[in-house]
Parts: C-alpha cells; sequence; structure tokens
C-alpha cells in the first residue's frame, strides 16, 4: 500500500532521483529547511511495508501564496478583488523507477485534497504552479490547469476545478 508521509528524518532523501537535478536537490538540501522556517511543506509517497530509510517514489510541496487577479482568466478577474490568494504547488516529482505509472497523477489529487482543507478553514482562489517547461505544462493541463494571462508557464487550477475533481462540498 502506498502513504503519502509529511517529509522527515525516515525518508531516503538521498536516494531519490527523479531525473532533475534541481528537484532532487530541492528535496535533498531544502525541503526540510523550508519546512521549519514555515517557508512550505513537503509530502512524500512511500510503500508502507518499508522501513527506515524510506524508498521516496515521489513528493510535492506546498505554500501559500498570492497573486495579483489581473493575472488570471478575465472571466476569474472579474469576480474577484486585486489580490487574492492560494496554494503554490512548488515542485511536484517522481523518481525515475516509477514514471509513467500514475504516481505523478496520484500526488496531484492529493495536492489538491490538501488546497481543498486549506480552502475549507481559510478559503484561496486555486492551486498555482510554474510549470518547468512546455513539456510539464502539457502534463499540468491534462488535468485542468489553465496558462495565467501574465507568463504561459505560470498555470492555475481553479477551485471549481478541483472540486469538480474530487467531489468535493464547498460547505463540507
Ligand atoms: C512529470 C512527472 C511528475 C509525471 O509523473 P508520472 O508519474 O511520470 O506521470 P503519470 O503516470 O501521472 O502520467 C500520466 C500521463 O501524463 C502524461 N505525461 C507523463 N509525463 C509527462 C511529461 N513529462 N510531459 C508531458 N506529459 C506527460 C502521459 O500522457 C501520461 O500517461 P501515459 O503514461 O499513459 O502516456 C514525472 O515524470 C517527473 O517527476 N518528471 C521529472 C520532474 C518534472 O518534470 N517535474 C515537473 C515539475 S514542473
Amino acid at each position: 500500500m502506498h502513504k503519502i508521509e509529511l517529509l522527515g528524518v525516515t525518508h531516503d532523501r538521498d536516494g531519490f532521483d527523479c531525473g532533475s537535478e534541481p528537484l532532487n536537490l530541492f528535496l535533498k538540501q531544502t525541503a526540510r529547511q523550508h519546512a521549519e522556517r514555515g517557508i512550505s511543506r513537503t509530502f512524500v509517497l512511500v510503500d508502507e511495508a518499508t522501513t527506515a530509510p524510506k524508498p521516496i517514489m515521489g513528493f510535492f510541496s506546498l505554500n501559500i501564496c498570492q497573486i495579483k487577479s489581473e493575472s488570471l482568466t478575465p472571466q476569474e478577474a472579474k469576480k474577484l478583488p486585486l489580490d487574492v490568494a492560494g496554494v503554490r504547488l512548488g515542485r511536484l516529482a517522481v523518481a525515475k523507477a516509477y514514471q509513467r505509472q500514475g504516481i505523478g497523477k496520484t500526488l496531484l489529487v492529493e495536492a489538491m485534497g490538501k488546497f481543498i482543507d486549506i480552502f475549507n478553514s481559510a478559503g484561496g482562489n486555486g492551486l498555482f504552479v510554474d510549470a518547468k517547461d512546455q513539456d510539464a505544462k502539457r502534463y499540468y493541463e491534462q488535468f485542468g490547469f489553465m496558462a495565467m494571462a501574465s507568463n504561459e508557464l505560470e498555470l492555475f487550477l481553479p477551485i471549481k476545478t478541483i472540486q469538480e475533481a474530487l467531489v468535493v462540498g464547498v460547505n463540507q
């Protein structure tokens, strides 16, 4: 069985390789420091049956963010104040041995669920992500992420799309 855990000392950060060195280095050197300083939180997917140091199959990180509503689509922007809050999916990566097996999708659904927890307590307009290149952009677009007006690699997944995807009611 697979399980999502908050990144901690029992996880094998050094053994993780997703094929992108900046993402590997973030996990190895930065993710725990960011968590300690309240900058972001990183969650890892592990196999429940493994013991420390647990191999990391994939990870994502989240942080609270603020953006200008004018950088959203005009339909979204007209309903909102100038500054809006959301959650940024700062990093998403799957270990090379597990790529193309649906793990990335599993991690995205987990990230959406965590956004819904925040939304239900404090509101927010959606999930934001900076795609690192056109390939990553295409990956996110298949889940409903839309390019923002400000930059075509900055993507936005509106709360409504997330709720529909997870079939979660606003008042739940
Ligand atoms: C991009 C990444 C997170 C995708 O995770 P994954 O578990 O391999 O992908 P999934 O199994 O969820 O993919 C589902 C579908 O997305 C598409 N897809 C997968 N990887 C893709 C990529 N790199 N670019 C575009 N589309 C992709 C495919 O259509 C795939 O279905 P298929 O395998 O049946 O063709 C992973 O490959 C990875 O970590 N890559 C290196 C780091 C990276 O690029 N991260 C993105 C940060 S901006």
